[in-house]
C-alpha cells in the first residue's frame, strides 16, 4: 500500500527521501514522487519504480525539507499525473489512505475555482488545505495560520489518511496528520523523519514518536509539536525501537523472503522465550491482564484477521477448542465488519495482524468492541494502530518482515496462539500439568527442527522445479493441517502466480475431484496424528484419478512412500506442533517455485504488505 515519507533537517532532503521510499518499497506501489521545499516546490514524480523516478532527478536538488510517496493505485490509473505529491498553489501534499467523501469535496472546490489535474481522492486534500489557508484559489495572503487551516481541512475529510505537507510560505515546517493510516516520526540529531513505518528511517534513528489518530504534528528540525484536531496541544513521549537495520536488510540472501524463512528458527524461539516454564508446565502471559477467573468465565473467542493471519487464526480455533474447551469463531475482518454477529456472553476478541494496520481488521475490532467485548491483539509491530485499539497486546517477536508474503510472522503467530491456548487450557483445566510439560518440551524442540528442514532445503527446491510449470496446484489437509493447506496454497499463488487451492481433504469429493487430471500436483499434509489414516485414503482417492502426490510427512513414516510420488519430510514432533514445521516446508516450496518461474518474489504483482485501505 502507499507509503509516505517526510524529512526536515540540515541535510539535502532529496537523497534521504528517495532512500526512505526505497525502504518502503516492500509495501507495494506502482508510482512514486517527491517534493523538496526550497525557494519553490521542486517536484518530481513518475509511474513505475523508484529507480524510474531516480532516473529523472537532476544531480542536485537544493532544500533540506521535503515529502515523498509511493502510490498503490486506488482512485485512477498508476500514471505520472496521479502520482503524489499533489500541489495547490504553494502547498504540496502526500497521502496514504482513502478519502471517502472526495467527490462531494471535489465538486465544492471546483465551484470555488480549483483546477483538478488528477483522478485521485488525494487532490481534494491539497486544494481544501489551500482554500482554508488562503480563502480563495488565487490568493497568497493567509487567512489563518497553517495549524488552523489543517484542522479545518481534516474536519471535512471522511475516510482514512496519513498526510504530510509542506508549504512555500512556511519554510522549515513539515506538517503531518493521521487517521486510520500509519504514521511515525523518527527523531534524529537536528533532523526529523516522518514515514508510514520505522524501517524507512531506521538507519538514521531508533527514537520514535507515533502519531495517533486525529493528531496533527508541526515538525521542525529542532522538534515536533503535537495537537488534537480541536487545536489542544498534546504532550508526546518518544519510544525506542529495538530492531536494528541489519535485521531489515537482506544479509546476503537473494530475497527477503528467503532470509525471513531462514530466520524462523530464531523468531519462533524469540516468540516463546521467557514465557514458558518446562518445570512447572506453565505459560506466563502477564501482558494479557486476564486472571484465571476471567479466563474461566470466557464463553467464546472471536478471532478476526485477514490473509495469512486468518490462516493462523483457524489453527488458533482448533487449539482453543482442543486445549481450552472454548468455542471459537474465526472471521475475516472484511466479513465481520459488515455482519450482524451475536456477541452475547463473555466474548474475547483476538485480532491477529502482523502489520497491526490492516484496515478491515481494525474496523472489525472496533465493531466488536462496540458490542462490549474485551479485545486483544497479536501483532508484530510495536506501536501499530491495533495496539492502541485493543485492551492488551501479545507481540510476536519475528523482527521486521519485508517480503510481501508473510512467513516468519505467520509461524510466530502460530506460536503465540499455542502459548495462549496452553495458558487458557491450564486455567480452565483442559490441560493437566504433565501434558503441558510435554507440550512445552516439544515446543522448545521446534527451532532446532526448523533448522533441520532448512538444512535439507535442496530437496524441496528439486520438488519445486519438477512442478514449476503446472497451471493448478491443490493443497489438502485435515484438522490442524487444514490451515496449513490453506496457507501453502496462499503462499504459492501469491508469489508464483500459479492457481492454487487449499482444501479440507474430506471435501475433495464435493467438487475439487472434478478438476483433477493426469499430473495435477496435490500437496497432501499427511503428518502423523489422529487424521493420518483418513489422509492416506484421500491420497489414494486422488492418485486413482491421475494426480501426482507430494506428501509432507514425518521423517520416520515409511508407509507414506507406498502412495505418494514425492515425500517432503519433517522431523517427528507433537501432533499439535507439526503445523509449524509443515508450514516451513510449504514456504520453501512456494519460494523455489516462484524463483524457477522468474517471479518477483518479494514484491508480487498487485499485492501489498500492509493493506491500509478497505
Ligand atoms: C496482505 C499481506 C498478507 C497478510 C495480509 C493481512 O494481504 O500481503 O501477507 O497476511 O495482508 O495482513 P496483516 O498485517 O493484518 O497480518
Amino acid at each position: 500500500m502507499c507509503g509516505i515519507v517526510g524529512y526536515v533537517g540540515r541535510n539535502p532532503a532529496a537523497p534521504i527521501l528517495i532512500d526512505s521510499l526505497k525502504k518502503l518499497e516492500y509495501r507495494g506501489y506502482d508510482s512514486a514522487g517527491i517534493t523538496v521545499l526550497n525557494s519553490s516546490l521542486t517536484t518530481y514524480k513518475n509511474a513505475g519504480m523508484i529507480a524510474d523516478l531516480e532516473s529523472i532527478l537532476p544531480g542536485e536538488i537544493k532544500g533540506n525539507i521535503g515529502i515523498g510517496h509511493t502510490r498503490w493505485a486506488t482512485h485512477g490509473q498508476p500514471n505520472t499525473t496521479n502520482a503524489h505529491p499533489h500541489l495547490s498553489g504553494d502547498i504540496a501534499v502526500v497521502h496514504n489512505g482513502i478519502i471517502e467523501n472526495y467527490l462531494e469535496l471535489k465538486e465544492k472546490l471546483i465551484q470555488a475555482g480549483y483546477d483538478f489535474k488528477s483522478e485521485t481522492d488525494t487532490e481534494v486534500i491539497v486544494h481544501l488545505l489551500h482554500w482554508h489557508l488562503y480563502g480563495e484559489v488565487s490568493s497568497e495572503s493567509k487567512k489563518c495560520d497553517i495549524l488552523t487551516a489543517f484542522r479545518m481541512t481534516l474536519k471535512e475529510l471522511e475516510g482514512s489518511y496519513a498526510i504530510a505537507a509542506v508549504c512555500r510560505n512556511e519554510p522549515g515546517l513539515l506538517v503531518v496528520a493521521r487517521k486510520d493510516s500509519p504514521l511515525v516520526l523518527g527523531l534524529g540529531n537536528g533532523e526529523i523523519f516522518a514515514a508510514s513505518d520505522v524501517t524507512a528511517f531506521l538507519k538514521h534513528t531508533k527514537s520514535v514518536m507515533f502519531v495517533d489518530d486525529m493528531e496533527i504534528a508541526l515538525v521542525r528540525n529542532e522538534g515536533a509539536e503535537f495537537f488534537g484536531i480541536d487545536g489542544t496541544p498534546i504532550t508526546k513521549h518518544s519510544t525506542t525501537i529495538e530492531w536494528d537495520i541489519e535485521a531489515a536488510e537482506k544479509a546476503g540472501y537473494q530475497h527477503y523472503m528467503l532470509k525471513e524463512i531462514h530466520e524462523q528458527a530464531t523468531s519462533v524461539h524469540d516468540t516463546f522465550s521467557g514465557k514458558v516454564s518446562e518445570m512447572e508446565g506453565s505459560v506466563n502471559l502477564d501482558e494479557l491482564n486476564l486472571s484465571n477467573e476471567q479466563i474461566q468465565h470466557l464463553t467464546r473467542i472471536e478471532i478476526i484477521a485477514c490473509g495469512t493471519s486468518w490462516n493462523a487464526g483457524l489453527l488458533g480455533k482448533y487449539l482453543f477448542e482442543q486445549l481450552a474447551g472454548i468455542h471459537t469463531d474465526v472471521d475475516t475482518g472484511s466479513e465481520f465488519r459488515y455482519g450482524y454477529p451475536v456477541m452475547c456472553g463473555e466474548v474475547l476478541t483476538i485480532a491477529i495482524t502482523q502489520s497491526g494496520e490492516t484496515a478491515d481488521t481494525l474496523a472489525a475490532v472496533r465493531g466488536a468492541k462496540s458490542y462490549g467485548c474485551r479485545a486483544m491483539a497479536i501483532t508484530n509491530v510495536v506501536g501499530s494502530t491495533i495496539t492502541r485499539e485493543t485492551d492488551s497486546v501479545l507481540y510476536t517477536r519475528a523482527g521486521p518482515e519485508i517480503g510481501v508474503a508473510a512467513t516468519k510472522t505467520f509461524t510466530a503467530q502460530m506460536i503465540t496462539l499455542y502459548l495462549l491456548a496452553l495458558r487458557f487450557g491450564r486455567a480452565r483445566g483442559g490441560v493437566n500439568v504433565d501434558d503441558a510439560k510435554n507440550l512445552i518440551i516439544a515446543l522448545k524442540r521446534i527451532p532446532g527442527q526448523i533448522q533441520m528442514i532448512l538444512n535439507k532445503k535442496d530437496l524441496i527446491q528439486e520438488c519445486a522445479l519438477q512442478f514449476a510449470d503446472s497451471n493448478d496446484y491443490f493443497f489438502i489437509g485435515r484438522h490442524l493441517n487444514y490451515p496449513v493447506a490453506l496457507e501453502g496454497a496462499l503462499k504459492l499463488k501469491e508469489i508464483s502466480y500459479i492457481h492454487a487451492e487449499g482444501y479440507a481433504a474430506g471435501e475433495l469429493k464435493h467438487g475439487p475431484l472434478a478438476l483433477i487430471n493426469d499430473g495435477t500436483p496435490i500437496v497432501a499434509i499427511a503428518t502423523k496424528g489422529h487424521t493420518y489414516d483418513k489422509m492416506l485414503s484421500n491420497i489414494k482417492e486422488v492418485k486413482a484419478r491421475g494426480a501426482v502426490v507430494i506428501a509432507v510427512a514425518d521423517e520416520d513414516d515409511t508407509e507414506i512412500e507406498k502412495y505418494a510420488d514425492v515425500v517432503l519430510r519433517i522431523p517427528p514432533s507433537h501432533e499439535l506442533l507439526s503445523p509449524i514445521l509443515s508450514s516451513v516446508v510449504l514456504q520453501l516450496l512456494a519460494y523455489y517455485t516462484a524463483l524457477a518461474r522468474g517471479c518477483p518474489v518479494d514484491k508480487p504483482r498487485n499485492l501489498a504488505k500492509s493493506v491500509t485501505v478497505e
